[in-house]
């Protein structure tokens, strides 16, 4: 009994399978990443969204697709008290156009519509080292235009966040996937194809409901079979490879560099033209940092008007760890400014009065609380990261000063109290 009751104790402590917490100093990171992923689509005046962390599940399985692994195996799903079958989000694409047409914004004539969106996203996968249960994106879309400039915008904005943030090795894969006119004469002469091949049951089953997929497959003996498979580049009507090339022209155009992988299938089935990927090399099997293209069809999938969209949403975990993995620190802002270690009751009150004032104007303080002694104290000061302590006694309170020192030199200044919070601005810049 004692010791279940010990392991059940044990045990909630414990986060999730495939899920962890995100505590400082390393949160702050996280944190950096997600403005750094959104300032570019800000700046392109993409306006900020935010839906329910659930949705009901038909909207990911009629918009994400019946026979993807998200649906078919991924997704956490619930039945609410009342009956209601709900799904916590596994992406965030179907859920933002699903507000989109419930606010009516596609009908405010001001086409497209530009949205960022910023949250946590949840699959059923099996953990690994970058994947994870609990996860967390930065995505944007345009919605309700056909636009191969929007395409090359959107491409554009990711690349410029990677950069900004220092990132290096990260490779942009491009693909078009087709439109509805040539997609199935494809998707046929594929089905053709993969039929002919040794392939396991289950694998022959998706060549009827999803074949596209299975060029995805990453078996060896798999991937042997299929060198000579058709291409989806071969089979793009006039419209959809005059739209691609377009997106090329411009990416090339703006200095930017992409590899051309007819290939590139990608987990959703939503998407139409236009895909792309962005791989890290310094993350082992699960390489994708982020991910999109344009799904012209999404919206009448769910039900709405016809409104050909684009977007894409990128990993912040996965951001995180090649941020890691290439060595990138990046320039955060200070934690704590400056830390006040009081020394007795009447110094306790003027110095948590000098920290009250120091953050009104702007700077980062800390203060020692719980009555700390000096020694704790001044470890405190020096653990927080602050560049200076403001240490004040009886005697110096008696003088009307506090003592500013500077933790990195070690010098100490005298500094009346009315003037601390000039004198600490003064000095911070
Ligand atoms: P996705 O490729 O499924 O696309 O996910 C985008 C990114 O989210 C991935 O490249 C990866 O960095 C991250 N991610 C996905 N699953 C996990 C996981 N289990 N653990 C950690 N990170 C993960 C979408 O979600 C589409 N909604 C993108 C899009 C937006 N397409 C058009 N608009």
């Amino acid at each position: 009994m004692v010791t279940d009751s010990v392991s059940s104790a044990v045990r909630a402590f414990q986060a999730p399978k495939g899920t962890y917490d995100l505590l400082p100093p390393d949160s702050a990171v996280f944190l950096a990443v997600r403005e750094a992923i959104a300032a570019p689509a800000r700046r392109a005046g993409y306006g900020y969204v935010e839906t329910p962390g659930f949705e009901n599940v038909e909207l990911f399985s009629r918009g994400v697709g019946e026979s993807t692994d998200i649906v078919t195996k991924e997704m956490f799903t619930l039945t609410t008290k009342g009956g209601s079958e709900l799904a916590l989000r596994p992406e965030g694409t179907a859920s933002v156009l699903r507000a989109a047409l419930q606010a009516n914004l596609h009908k405010t004539g001001n086409l497209p519509v530009k949205l960022w969106y910023s949250g946590s996203y949840y699959r059923y996968e099996r953990p690994q080292a970058g994947r994870y249960r609990h996860f967390s994106q930065v995505g944007a879309e345009a919605i309700g235009a056909e636009d191969p400039l929007l395409d090359a915008e959107l491409i554009i904005l990711a690349v410029d966040a990677y950069t900004d943030l220092g990132l290096r090795n990260f490779r942009l894969l491009l693909n078009s996937l087709g439109d509805r006119e040539c997609r199935p004469v494809y998707r046929a002469a594929l089905q053709d194809f993969l039929r002919g091949l040794d392939l396991d049951e289950e694998t022959r089953a998706r060549i009827e409901i999803n074949p596209l997929r299975v060029l995805d497959d990453k078996r060896d003996s798999v991937q042997k079979q299929l060198a000579d498979a058709p291409l989806i580049r071969d089979h793009l009507c006039e419209a959809c490879k005059a739209y691609h090339e377009e997106v090329r022209a411009l990416l090339t155009e703006a200095g930017v560099a992409f590899e051309d992988d007819p290939r590139l299938v990608r987990g959703l089935d939503y998407y139409t033209r236009t895909t792309f990927e962005f791989v890290h090399d310094g993350l082992g099997s699960q390489s994708a940092v982020g991910g999109g293209g344009r799904y012209d069809g999404l919206s009448e999938m769910i039900g709405g008007p016809a409104l050909p969209s684009v977007g894409w949403a990128l990993g912040v975990d996965r951001t995180v760890l090649a941020l890691r993995s290439e060595g990138v620190e990046l320039a955060l802002p200070a934690v704590t400014d400056v830390y006040a270690v009081p020394l007795g009751d009447e110094a306790r009150r003027a110095l948590f009065g000098t920290v009250t004032a120091l953050r009104r104007a702007g700077v980062a303080a800390d203060f020692a609380f719980g009555g700390k002694g000096m020694k704790n104290a001044m470890k405190s000061a020096n653990r927080s990261g602050a560049r200076f302590a403001l240490v004040a006694g009886e005697r110096d309170l008696a003088e009307g000063v506090v003592q500013l020192k500077d933790l990195g030199s070690g010098e100490q200044t005298a500094v009346p109290l009315a003037e601390v919070v000039a004198s600490v601005k003064a000095r911070l810049v």
